[in-house]
């Protein structure tokens, strides 16, 4: 009498673990047949009754479909295992030899480009690429560059002063002193970098904007040397031959100076809003190295001679690139450095 209820209950069980399509339905099977209050558990429990030969036969059998449904019930979650493994591999598969969604390669900031490329060209002549602290002391950035301290370029107004003698450099000027103290004459170098200026800033001012410093220490130098230097460095930065002209111009630690023009390159001369009808457009100045600066940096100014100039880095990219305002220059708007 158990023992067909017992086989007929297997079967069903069995059934209903083959049939359940879902680990809820599977596990609502396994609690009802298999569970404490289940239908497994009500017959063991009314074997007290039986006679003791029964009891170990039927206790027998019990155990071995109890044993049997729970590997059919381990087997079919297995099953369900499985397959959901499956479907989250399908899922959640990706190809990892796509290209990344979303990025786009960085490029050089524009001043950085153009400064690179002027060092590239520069090193080709043979010049040295000298590098210089941003912090100065006052005596190179100014005293060793024949500016008396009541020139107007160590007003307060002009300058970022530190403590102790120190400052935030004005100009690349300061490393033409470090140049003649580490190199000695004959000399032909560039610096190229960062300099300060206390200035309100609008379209055309920034605090903090790049120079590139030149300086060649030799004998017998003369203007034309410092014309023929400018012009090939000229070529190179617009790719074509560029008319050049000199105007006096003053500064301390050169005599004579100079601001360098070039020829309007949008309108070749004719005139135009570029060059405000004049022609021309003021690019950099430049002149023979004052005896005084060569003899600080002990350099014999009987014997030696040189040229320098100190060209706008920041304002030559906007020339090159028609960048109608300073600002956006250190803005970070990406918008800006995209395009570059
Ligand atoms: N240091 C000057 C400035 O920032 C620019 C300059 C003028 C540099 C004439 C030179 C030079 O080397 O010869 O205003």
């Amino acid at each position: 009498m158990l023992e067909t209820q017992l086989e007929t209950l297997a079967g069903t069980v069995r059934a209903r673990i083959l049939a359940a399509q879902t680990p809820d339905e599977l596990e609502a099977v396994r609690v009802e047949a298999l569970g404490r209050k289940g239908t497994i558990a009500d017959i063991s429990k009314g074997m007290g009754k039986l006679a003791p030969e029964e009891k170990a036969r039927i206790g027998k059998l019990l155990n071995t479909t109890k044993t049997g449904l729970e590997s059919a019930l381990a087997e079919r979650q297995q099953e369900f295992a499985a397959a959901a493994l499956r479907a989250r591999l399908d899922a959640e598969w990706l190809d990892v030899t796509l290209p990344a969604a979303g990025t786009r390669p960085g490029s050089l900031h524009p001043l950085t480009q153009i400064q690179q490329e002027l060092e590239d060209l520069f090193t080709s002549m043979g010049v040295a690429v000298l590098d210089g602290p941003e912090v100065e002391s006052e005596y190179n950035n100014f005293d060793a560059l024949n500016i008396p301290a009541d020139h107007p370029a160590r007003d307060m107004q002009d300058t970022f002063w530190l403590s102790a003698g120190q400052c935030l450099r004005t100009h690349t000027s300061p490393v033409q002193v470090r140049g003649m103290a580490r190199l000695g004459p004959p000399l032909l170098m560039i610096a190229p970098g960062r300099v300060f200026r206390n200035e309100e800033v609008d379209p055309s001012h920034e605090h903090t904007f790049y120079q590139l410093e030149g300086m060649m220490v030799d004998r017998d130098v003369s203007i034309a040397h410092m014309l023929f230097f400018m012009k090939t460095l000229l070529k190179h930065i617009f790719r074509r031959d560029v008319t050049v002209r000199l105007r006096p111009g003053y500064f301390p630690f050169v005599e004579p100076g100079f601001e360098l023009d070039i020829q309007c390159l949008i309108c070749n001369g004719e005139g135009c809003p570029v060059c405000k009808q004049s022609g021309w457009v003021e690019l950099l100045p430049c002149g023979l190295v004052h005896p005084n600066v060569l003899r600080m940096g002990g350099i014999d100014p009987e014997q030696w001679g040189g040229f320098a100039f100190g060209l706008g880095l920041t304002r030559l990219v906007m020339m090159r690139y028609g960048i109608d305002d300073i600002r956006y220059l250190q803005s970070g708007d990406l918008r800006f450095l995209r395009q570059f």
